[in-house]
């Protein structure tokens, strides 16, 4: 598939066909691209918790409103961030440069320490990008998926076993799709959602 066509065909999926699985090996390949996702100084804040046990699947859907989808689709994930991510930073430049690692480290810890806001924000910044690369490649590889929001945040962080430096930021359901896909829904026109130069200036067209 083209790469505009796979943009084009990505759409949020509400029913599953639960007779299909997917295996690990094919999370493997798909996480593998997932991991080439962008985020602030490379600190790649996500993680993935795959819940594929059908009796845990069962709770994910009660702890997310009793959306079916939760429950039908092949793995539901949920997308977490961490918001102590810049602690890692050692770890992650160990490869660079000496000189690259002492001027990158301090500042990047000094960027973010104390500052608890900014840790969210950038825990569901780097969450949600490789939530959107996620649901690209998944199409890419002839899955359907389905971003959530509707869950309480606390009974999926218990469920999951989250520790109190990882946030739940979303679900993504992911499977075969079943029955008829419904129309797309209105999009706002680019005119309207890409200002030049300033929000009051000219929309582009
Ligand atoms: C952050 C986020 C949360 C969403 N939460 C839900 C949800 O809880 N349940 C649901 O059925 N759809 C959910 N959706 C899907 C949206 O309704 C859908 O993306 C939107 O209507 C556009 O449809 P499309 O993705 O098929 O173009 C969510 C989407 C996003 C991006």
């Amino acid at each position: 598939m083209e790469f505009s066509e796979i943009v084009a065909r990505r759409r949020s999926i509400k029913t599953y066909d639960s007779s299909k699985t997917i295996d690990r090996e094919e999370l493997q390949h798909l996480f593998a691209e997932v991991a080439l996702s962008p985020s602030a100084f490379n600190l790649q804040h996500w993680t993935f918790v795959a819940v594929m046990d059908p009796d845990q699947k069962k709770k994910l859907r009660e702890a997310a409103w009793d959306q079916p989808q939760v429950e039908e689709c092949s793995v539901a994930l949920v997308v977490c961030g961490k918001l102590d991510a810049f602690e890692d930073v050692e770890q992650i430049y160990q490869e660079t440069p000496d000189e690259v690692q002492a001027k990158v480290v301090p500042m990047v810890r000094d960027f973010y320490r104390g500052k608890e806001q900014l840790q969210r924000d950038e825990a569901i910044r780097g969450a949600t990008l490789a939530a959107m690369t996620l649901m690209l490649c998944a199409k890419n590889r002839g899955w359907d998926t389905g971003p959530m929001i509707g869950f309480d945040s606390e009974a999926v962080s218990r469920l999951v076993r989250l520790t109190p430096n990882f946030i739940p930021v979303m679900l993504v359901v992911l499977g075969t799709a079943r029955g008829d896909i419904r129309p797309r829904a209105y999009r706002r026109p680019v005119a309207e959602f890409v200002r030049i130069d300033a929000l009051d200036g000219p929309g582009l067209s």
